[in-house]
């Protein structure tokens, strides 16, 4: 069986588009690969984090993922700190990496801007991919469903082990991106233009898989479109409707034409409507998994279970990483 790796960030609660982007393709795909899901905690304190916050989101996080309707007897789903192979992991692969490659990566450039007005740039948002690539890598995953954000981070994973399997020994698989058919980016429901994300100052911009379901029903209603009235996929064009019609799409597995003839000659009012209720009884079935998990005991004996395992996984792989490099002593 072939092997698949991805991870959320617990930098707060996670949004209908990274449940589109995400989430979804890893329930559709956990049956036909070994799955490791990791709650990337790591990766998060690259830009500063509330201690006691981290903690509680870092748990959401875990419900979040069983929510979402994965399996834990068939998946594994841990806590990367948990796990201290990923840091040894980052530690040498920082190592073969080049500040110019880190530095031309699109997020690094985004969040920079960001933080730099804040608080000053730290090492670790330079050195982030190294960390996820150290996550992939670790595990021989074979995939890696992310939503199209992730790309340019995916390359730099297959180039690192390229250059690690050319210089030192061909030890890593490289990976394949798996993208969502449909909503690979979801779009900001006030600026179409901008990725939706949970990070965004306006809340009106983006639902979270935890907002209350009437008022996610009301920011659908309220979402930017255009001043034309026909319901179309055109992203250039119209890329509100676009989004929305990506949205629609991917919560109720309908395809984009056949939404687009359903609403053909309707107003987009009535779409936004529906569409508002179809995301209303999505978040309340999902609250009500989410709500079970998180109250159950259940959650930390997963937690426990996946770490060992992905512990006992990782570890072997460190072992030959260390052995190409020459570290420590010949074993
Ligand atoms: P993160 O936590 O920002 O996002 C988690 C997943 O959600 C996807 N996503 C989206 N998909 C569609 N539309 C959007 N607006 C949207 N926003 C986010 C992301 O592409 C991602 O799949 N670096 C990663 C976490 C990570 C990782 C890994 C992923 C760390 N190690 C190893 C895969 C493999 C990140 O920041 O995702």
């Amino acid at each position: 069986m072939k092997t698949l790796f991805s991870g959320v960030q617990p930098s707060g609660i996670p949004t209908i588009g990274n449940y589109i982007g995400a989430y979804k393709q890893f329930v559709e795909l956990q049956d036909q690969y070994d799955s490791y899901f990791c709650i990337v905690d790591q990766h998060a304190i690259t830009v500063p984090q509330d201690r006691l916050k981290l903690r509680e989101n870092t748990r959401k996080l875990a419900a979040i993922y069983l929510a979402s309707g994965l399996d834990p007897e068939k998946i594994t789903l841990f806590i990367q700190s948990e796990v201290s192979a990923h840091a040894k992991a980052a530690w040498m692969l920082q190592c073969i990496s080049y500040i110019g490659e880190l530095e031309r990566m699109t997020q690094f450039k985004d969040k920079a801007r960001k933080q730099n007005q804040r608080d000053g740039i730290s090492v670790g948002l330079l050195t982030y991919p190294p960390l996820m690539a150290g996550d992939i890598l670790l595990y021989n995953a074979d995939v890696v469903p992310v939503g199209d954000d992730q790309t340019q981070h995916i390359e730099y994973t297959r180039n690192v082990a390229e250059r690690f399997n050319a210089k030192y020994n061909d030890i890593f698989t490289l990976p394949q991106i798996k993208l969502p058919e449909v909503g690979g980016r979801i779009m900001s429901l006030n600026d179409p233009t901008k990725k939706m994300s949970k990070s965004d100052d306006n809340q009106k911009s983006f639902i979270t898989l935890l907002d209350d379901p009437n008022q996610a029903a009301k920011k659908i209603r309220s979402a930017v479109t255009d001043s034309d009235t026909v319901i179309k996929y055109d992203k250039e064009n119209k890329p509100g409707i676009s989004n929305l019609l990506s949205i629609y799409s991917s919560l109720t597995d309908k395809k984009v034409s056949d939404l687009e003839q359903q609403y053909e000659g309707l107003s987009y009012g009535e779409f936004k409507k529906d569409l508002g209720e179809v995301v209303k009884e999505f978040l309340i079935e999902f609250q009500d998994k989410y709500n079970y998990y998180l109250n159950s005991d259940k959650l930390d004996e997963i937690l426990d279970e996946g770490r060992d395992k992905a512990s006992f996984k990782a570890d072997k792989m460190i072992e030959k990483m260390e052995r190409a490099l020459g570290l420590g002593r010949k074993r």
